[in-house]
C-alpha cells in the first residue's frame, strides 16, 4: 500500500528519496514520485509503473535539493496514471503533498471546493486535501493544514512542503503510520522504518491525530489541536540482511526457506519441555484473565483471519474456552457482542491492517482484554493492545504472507499450550506437544528438500484456470491458505473447501480440467478424505495430494503426491502448508507473474 519517504538535511534529498521507495516497493504500489525544494520552488518528477521508470526520469530531469518528499502510489480513487499520481498540488502550485490513507468525505469536500472555484485536475481524494489546505491558508502554513486535517474524514499519512515555508517538511498521522528517523542534522520520515535504517537507528512514530514539523533546527511535534507533545526516540534493532534477497530469485523463496528458523524463533525462551509448559512473558500479566475469558474471539484479515481459524481449533480442542473467529471488517460493522469476560485477539503480521485495527478498537470500546498477535515490532496494533505475543518471523517483503503465517500459528499452539496446562491439559500431552513443536522446524526443512520435485510438477499445472483445495479439521483453513496463496501471486483461480462441503456444490464443477489439491494426512478423518477423494476420481478430476510419509495407499488415487513427515494433528498445518506454499511460488514463476509484488496487492493494508 502507499509509501511515504522524506528528508531534510545536508545531503542530496532525491537519491535518498529514491532508495526509500525501493524499500517501500513490497508494500505494493502502482506509481511514484519524488518533489524536491530548490531555491524556494518545489520542483516534482513523477512516473506511473515501477520505481525503475522513476529512476529514468530522474535521470533525465535531475531534481536539486536538500530537503524533499516521495511517495509510492497503490490507487484508491482514480486509475493508476501519471496524472493521478502523487504528489498532489493546490491551484497555486505552492502546496505540494503526498498523502498515504483515504479521504472518505472527499465527495462533500469536493462540492464545497469547487463551489468557491476550486478546480480539479486529477480523480483522486488527495488532491481535495491539497485545495483545502490551499483554502484554509491565511500566512501561516501550519495553521492551515491542521485547519484541513479537522475537516476531513477518513486516514491519512501526510507530507506536505510549500515555497510558503521553503525550510520545513509537515508530516501527520491518523491511521497510517508515520515513522521519523534522527540523525546528526538531518532527519528522515517514512511509512515505516526500511528506508530508515541505512541512515539512523534512532526513530520515533507519530500516533494518530500527531504532527511533526521537521526543520534544519530539530522537529517539533504536537497534536493537531496545537498541543506540543515531547517524544523520545528509540532505537530500532534491524539487520539489513532482512530486507535482502540473500541469494534468493525472490524474497517469497527466501521467506519460504527461513521457515525452518522463524518457527522455532517464535518458541525461542518460551518452552519449559521438561515440564511441558509455555511461558510467554508478553503475556504474564493478563495469563489469569486469558486462562478464565469467557470467550476468545480472533480478529483478523486474509492469511492472518485464516491463521486464527487454526488458533479456533487449537483453543477449543485443548483449552476448552469457545472462540469466534472474524473478519476484521465484518466484525467492526456489526455490533458484536462482546463484554468485559471476553478477550479480543488481533492477528497480524504488519500490526497496521486498517480492518484489523479498527475491530481491535471496537473490542477495546467494549470492555474486552484486548490481545495482539503480530510480527512487526512497535507496529500500531503492538503498540494498542492491552498485552500480546511478537511472533519474531523477521521483516517479511513478499506480499503473500508465507513465514509469518507459519510463525503465527506456532505462537498459536504455544498459547493453546500456555492457557490448556493451566486448565486441565495433563503434563504427558504438554510435555509431548512441546517436544513435537520442537521437532518442526527441522521436519519442515525435509519438505523444503523436496522442492525440486515439486518444481518439476508444477510445470505441468501452471497452464490452469482453475483449482480447488480440499481439507478436513485442521487442514481445512490450510486448504483455504493453499487457494489464497496460488490465486494471489499466479492469478489462477482457486478455491479452499472443507473436503466434504465438495458434495454440496463445488462437485459440479469436477471435471478433467480441474485440478483438486487434497490435504489427506493420516489422521483420524483420513478414510473420509480418502472417500472425498474418490468422489473426485470418479468424475476425472486430477488429484494432488498431500500425505504423511509411508502412506503407500494414497498413490493409488493421486496423479501426483507430496509427502510430509507425520506429526502431531493439531500441529499438520505448520507442515501441510509448506508444500502449497511452494507449489504457488513456482507455478507463479513459470506464469511469470511478479510473485513478490503481485498486480493489485499491498503488504499493508491500511485502508479499509
Ligand atoms: C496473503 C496476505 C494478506 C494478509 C492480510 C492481513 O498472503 O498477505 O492476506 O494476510 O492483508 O495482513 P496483516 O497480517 O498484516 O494484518
Amino acid at each position: 500500500m502507499c509509501g511515504i519517504v522524506g528528508y531534510l538535511g545536508k545531503q542530496e534529498a532525491a537519491p535518498i528519496l529514491l532508495g526509500g521507495l525501493k524499500r517501500l516497493e513490497y508494500r505494493g504500489y502502482d506509481s511514484a514520485g519524488i518533489a524536491v525544494m530548490n531555491g524556494g520552488d518545489v520542483n516534482v518528477v513523477k512516473e506511473v509503473g515501477k520505481i525503475r521508470n522513476l529512476e529514468s526520469a530522474l535521470d533525465t530531469t535531475p531534481l536539486k535539493g536538500f530537503i524533499g518528499i516521495g511517495h509510492t502510489r497503490w490507487a484508491t480513487h482514480g486509475e493508476p496514471n501519471k496524472t493521478n499520481a502523487h504528489p498532489h498540488v493546490d491551484g497555486t502550485g505552492n502546496i505540494v503533498l503526498f498523502h498515504n490513507g483515504i479521504i472518505e468525505n472527499y465527495a462533500s469536500l469536493n462540492k464545497m471546493l469547487q463551489e468557491k472555484g476550486h478546480v480539479f485536475i486529477t480523480e483522486t481524494d488527495t488532491e481535495i486535501l491539497a485545495h483545502l489546505i490551499e483554502e484554509f491558508y491565511e500566512k501561516d502554513l501550519e495553521k492551515a493544514i491542521r485547519h484541513a486535517l479537522h475537516e476531513v474524514d477518513g486516514t491519512y499519512g501526510l507530507a506536505v512542503i510549500s515555497k510558503y515555508d521553503p525550510n520545513k517538511i509537515y508530516v501527520a498521522r491518523k491511521g497510517s503510520p508515520i515513522v521519523i528517523g534522527v540523525g546528526k542534522d538531518e532527519y528522515f520520515v517514512a511509512s515505516d522504518v526500511t528506508p530508515l535504517v541505512n541512515y539512523t537507528r534512532d526513530v520515533f512514530y507519530l500516533e494518530d491525530y500527531e504532527m511533526a514539523i521537521i526543520t534544519p533546527k530539530g522537529v517539533t511535534t504536537k497534536t493537531i489541536e496545537n498541543k506540543k507533545i515531547e517524544k523520545k526516540t528509540e532505537r530500532v534493532t534491524f539487520e539489513l540482511e532482512a530486507i535482502e534477497k540473500g541469494g534468493f530469485d525472490h524474497f517469497m523463496l527466501k521467506e519460504i526457506y527461513q521457515q525452518p528458523d522463524t518457527i522455532m524463533d517464535a518458541m525461542r525462551g518460551r518452552i519449559l519441555k521438561d515440564e511441558g509448559i509455555v511461558k510467554l512473558g508478553g503475556l504474564e500479566k493478563i495469563e489469569d484473565r486469558l486462562v478464565k475469558a469467557n470467550k476468545i474471539v480472533f480478529t483478523a484479515s486474509g492469511t492472518s483471519w485464516i491463521a486464527a481459524l487454526i488458533g479456533e481449533y487449537l483453543i477449543e480442542e485443548f483449552c476448552r474456552i469457545p472462540v469466534e473467529v472474524e473478519y476484521a471488517s465484518e466484525f467492526r460493522y456489526r455490533n458484536p457482542i462482546i463484554d468485559e469476560d471476553d478477550v479480543v485477539i488481533a492477528i497480524s503480521q504488519s500490526g497496521e491492517t486498517a480492518d484489523t485495527l479498527a475491530a481491535l478498537r471496537e473490542g477495546k470500546r467494549k470492555g474486552a482484554l484486548t490481545l495482539g498477535i503480530v510480527n512487526s515490532v512497535g507496529s500500531t496494533i503492538a503498540r494498542e493492545t492491552d498485552a500480546g505475543v511478537y511472533i519474531h518471523a523477521g521483516h517479511e517483503i513478499g506480499v503473500a504472507s508465507t513465514k509469518a503465517f507459519t510463525s503465527q500459528v506456532t505462537v498459536l499452539a504455544l498459547i493453546t499450550l500456555m492457557i490448556a496446562r493451566r486448565k486441565n491439559m495433563s503434563s504427558e500431552l504438554g510435555k509431548a506437544m512441546v517436544n513435537e513443536l520442537l521437532k518442526i522446524p527441522e521436519k519442515v526443512q525435509i519438505i523444503l528438500h523436496q522442492n525440486d520435485y515439486i518444481r518439476d510438477f508444477a510445470r505441468r499445472y501452471k497452464d490452469e484456470r482453475n483449482f480447488l483445495y480440499l481439507g478436513r479439521g485442521y487442514n481445512f483453513p490450510v486448504a483455504l491458505e493453499g487457494a489464497l496463496k496460488l490465486k494471489e501471486i499466479s492469478y489462477i483461480h482457486a478455491e479452499g473447501y472443507a473436503a466434504a462441503e465438495m458434495k454440496h456444490g463445488p462437485i459440479a464443477l469436477i471435471d478433467k480440467d480441474m485440478p483438486v489439491v487434497f490435504l489427506a494426512t493420516k489422521d483420524v478423518i483420513y478414510d473420509k478424505v480418502i472417500s472425498n477423494i474418490e468422489e473426485v476420481k470418479a468424475r476425472g478430476g486430477r488429484i494432488i495430494c498431500i500425505a504423511t510419509q509411508g502412506d503407500e495407499k494414497i498413490q493409488q488415487y493421486a496423479d501426483h503426491v507430496i509427502y510430509i513427515p507425520d506429526t502431531l494433528r493439531a500441529l499438520t498445518p505448520l507442515l501441510s502448508v509448506i508444500p502449497l506454499q511452494l507449489l504457488s511460488y513456482h507455478v507463479a514463476v513459470m506464469r511469470g507473474c511478479d510473485v513478490d509484488m503481485p498486480r493489485n496487492l499491498a503488504k499493508s493494508v491500511t485502508v479499509e
